[in-house]
């Protein structure tokens, strides 16, 4: 049965934004959490001010929720002390007070950042394997690693259902080459996240959020198993991207940049 009340963390930031909309569905309520003020509530919704590292607000927010989208913290390199605190620690915070309330389902925004190190010429001819092991390219990407870590542990001893999704480029549109490939559009976004929400079995699964990008590099089989059919490809913004080689590694210039530096992702 498709879950009934959502917490959604980091509900003001981009996927957020995106996901607000797109995932209200009548008898559904989404439970909105984020540090940053958010748009007041509308039918089917409810507010939460308060931040993802206070187990006191998690264990509120996770009260009587059916699944937890957890999209809150770093979405960018950083500190490791920035990347230890909001990402690997507020996640086991999240997980922590989601077992306690006994919610039986979680969805963990990963990044292709975990295995951004990962060469894209040896992807093979489906693409990269959604389950290739980490390859972090920042500490960003090594707070990643450690989120789906997190989740293999939460469901192996307590069998919650964990869906780790190693998104892409998730915004408008793309704006250059290497977004051609990696592009999650919003509404993809959507269909994902609805297909993580209506799994029948409990289980443990890492999975490339990605829409069918026609320069994909990224395997859709493992995705397609819980029955994420993406409808949109990056090609029909391609004339607006200009020209440029594809990146050797995945995590483009990530695998560059200085460690601990946020930069424009
Ligand atoms: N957008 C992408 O292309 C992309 C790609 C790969 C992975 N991701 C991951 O998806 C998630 C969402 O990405 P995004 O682009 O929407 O990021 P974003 O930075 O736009 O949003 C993050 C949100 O989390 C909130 N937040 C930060 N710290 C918090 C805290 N302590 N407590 C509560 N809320 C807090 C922020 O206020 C913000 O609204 C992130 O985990 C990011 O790493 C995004």
């Amino acid at each position: 049965m498709t879950p009934q009340r959502v917490l959604i963390t980091g509900a003001a930031g981009i996927i957020g934004t995106f996901l607000r909309p797109r995932l209200a569905r009548p008898g559904r309520t989404l439970r909105l959490l984020d540090l940053v003020p958010l748009d007041p509530a509308a039918p089917g919704e409810e507010i939460v001010t308060g931040s993802i590292t206070d187990p006191a607000t998690m264990a509120a927010a996770c009260r009587d929720v059916d699944a937890v989208v957890h999209l809150a913290g770093i979405s960018r390199e950083d500190t490791w002390a920035r990347i230890l605190e909001f990402t690997i620690d507020a996640t086991h915070t999240v997980l922590e007070d989601a077992r306690a309330a006994g919610v039986p389902r979680v969805v963990l925004a990963s990044s292709n950042h975990a295995v951004g190190f990962r060469d894209i010429g040896s992807a093979g001819p489906r693409g990269l394997p959604a389950d290739s092991s980490p390859r972090p390219d920042t500490y960003y990407g090594v707070g990643k690693a450690a989120v789906e870590a997190l989740g293999s542990l939460y469901h192996s001893r307590f069998g919650m259902d964990v869906t780790c999704l190693r998104i892409g480029s998730c915004f408008e549109r793309p704006t250059d080459v290497r977004q051609l490939s990696l592009w999650l559009s919003p509404d993809d976004c959507a269909r994902l996240i609805e297909a993580c929400l209506a799994t029948e079995r409990a289980d443990y699964r890492v999975l490339w959020g990605v829409s069918a990008n026609t320069r994909g590099v990224l395997s859709p089989d493992e995705a397609a198993t819980i029955g994420y059919h993406p409808l949109d490809d990056a090609e029909q913004h391609a004339t607006a991207v200009p020209p440029a080689d594809l990146p050797t590694r995945l995590g483009g210039h990530y695998c560059e940049t200085p460690l601990g530096r946020a930069e424009p992702s």
